[in-house]
């Protein structure tokens, strides 16, 4: 059978049952294996300092959270897969080192249980390619994660041509890829796919190139020896580009990203819970005082903007709360609060930003196809705007918080 687009979700799980049933690894060769090798250092770099709290999503073997809780004093990792048989994996190794600042745990990564804004980082590495439905382990992710929090997020590269040419290459001779579905992501998908859930991009990276050639060498012992110089020469080529070379074209390529943390007063950030379906799309859901922090008395529409430089809002309300979503398009707006002012490029992604009370908003830079939603808790009162700069400036000094 060659790769099918398509496996269902227990098909792939039965794909990972089967590959961590093999015989456990002891903390010494689980930490030897190549990859882990030339990843892990790569990854590690990019956990902020002083992180208390690092999440794991789909931890297959543990070796990237394992290793995480052995090195880094202060930090709690909590490890998750759905695949029973890689808990057993990671308790086995976790207690081996004794550690104890691990929790081990069966978590289905489209609806992980714990509370939003649990994290200080979320890790998943490799998992996504093997995914389907990858968004929507994305957005739980994103979810868990504290504003201001990381999120690291690896995949197989589509670019990196030895791994692909290998998979195609099995294909082409009817043989199976033995872990079941995999797709591929490149850096700028990964990015592209940060921003799309509102992540502020931090950095892309990637890493051993020569992984893709010594993949080959189940079929002829001479790719052992290519690889082996393969991965002296990228290492070199690195060390005077800056990674350039493994950040295009390694064997894995990852996104580092920040969940936005608001720092402006009267708003906060608000994801919609969605129902995604492959075949028939995806259904957003909106519910007053739930979803929406208060009782919905009010939706409006702004379309068919004509200039991607109009300006619209630019006032402030004194009683009126608000949550202002894209629903087509793309706008950007901007919020202040007297003290401090922020900005969001607002995009169809479920994601709304609540327009509390005295909060300045401004949108503008529409694209022509944009689509404005804005759900309000009160109906039209001209009263309740403040429509000038200075009068609204006023207003905050005479209604302290
Ligand atoms: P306004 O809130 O000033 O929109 P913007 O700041 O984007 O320009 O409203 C523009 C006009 O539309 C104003 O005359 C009031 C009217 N309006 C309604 O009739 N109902 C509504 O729900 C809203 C928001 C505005």
């Amino acid at each position: 059978m060659a790769q099918k687009k398509s496996l269902n979700q227990s098909e792939i799980n039965r794909v990972w049952s089967d590959e961590w049933k093999k015989e456990l690894h002891s903390p010494k060769t689980l930490f030897a294996q190549r990859l882990f090798v030339e990843g892990y250092p790569v990854f590690k770099k990019y956990i902020p300092i002083g992180a208390q709290t690092i999440l794991e999503v789909g931890a297959g073997s543990g070796r990237y959270g394992l290793a995480l809780a052995r090195d880094l004093a202060g930090t709690h990792v909590t490890l998750t897969d759905i695949v029973d048989e890689s808990l057993v994996r990671m308790r086995h190794v976790a207690s081996e080192l004794g550690l104890t600042n691990v929790a081990i745990q069966k978590e289905d990564a489209f609806a992980l249980s714990f509370p939003d804004d649990s994290f200080d980082v979320v890790f998943s590495d490799a998992v996504i390619q093997h995914i389907p439905q990858h968004q929507n382990a994305v957005k739980e992710m994103i979810r868990v994660l504290k504003p201001g929090g990381t999120l690291i997020l690896s995949s197989v590269n589509r670019w990196n041509i030895p791994h692909v040419s290998y998979k195609k290459a099995l294909s082409l001779i009817g043989k199976e890829y033995p872990y079941g579905f995999e797709r591929t992501f490149s850096a700028s998908q990964l990015k592209t796919l940060m921003r799309r859930y509102h992540m502020q991009n931090i950095t892309t990276d990637g890493f051993y190139f020569a992984y893709g050639v010594y993949r080959w060498k189940a079929h002829h012992p001479i790719f052992k020896k290519i690889g082996g110089i393969v991965n002296r020469t990228t290492r070199v080529i690195d060390a005077v580009s800056g990674r350039a070379f493994s950040k295009y074209f390694g064997f894995e390529v990852f996104s580092v990203a920040q969940k936005p943390k608001l720092h402006v007063k009267y708003s906060g950030l608000f994801m919609l819970p969605t129902v995604e379906d492959k075949a028939r799309g995806d259904l957003m859901m909106a519910e007053g005082e739930k979803s929406i922090p208060f009782a919905i008395k009010r939706i409006y529409l702004i379309k068919g903007i004509p200039e991607f430089n109009a300006v619209r809002g630019s006032h402030a309300h004194k009683k009126l709360d608000q949550v202002i979503f894209c629903i087509n398009g793309s706008f950007e707006l901007n919020v202040e609060d007297g003290e401090s002012q922020q900005q969001f490029v607002m995009k169809p992604t479920g994601f709304g930003v609540r327009l509390g009370p005295k909060l300045w908003h401004t949108m503008t830079k529409f694209s022509k196809d944009c689509i404005i939603l804005v759900v309000a808790s009160d109906y039209l009162n001209e009263a309740d705007y403040l429509r000038n700069y200075d009068e609204w400036k006023e207003y905050l000094k005479n209604h302290p918080d």
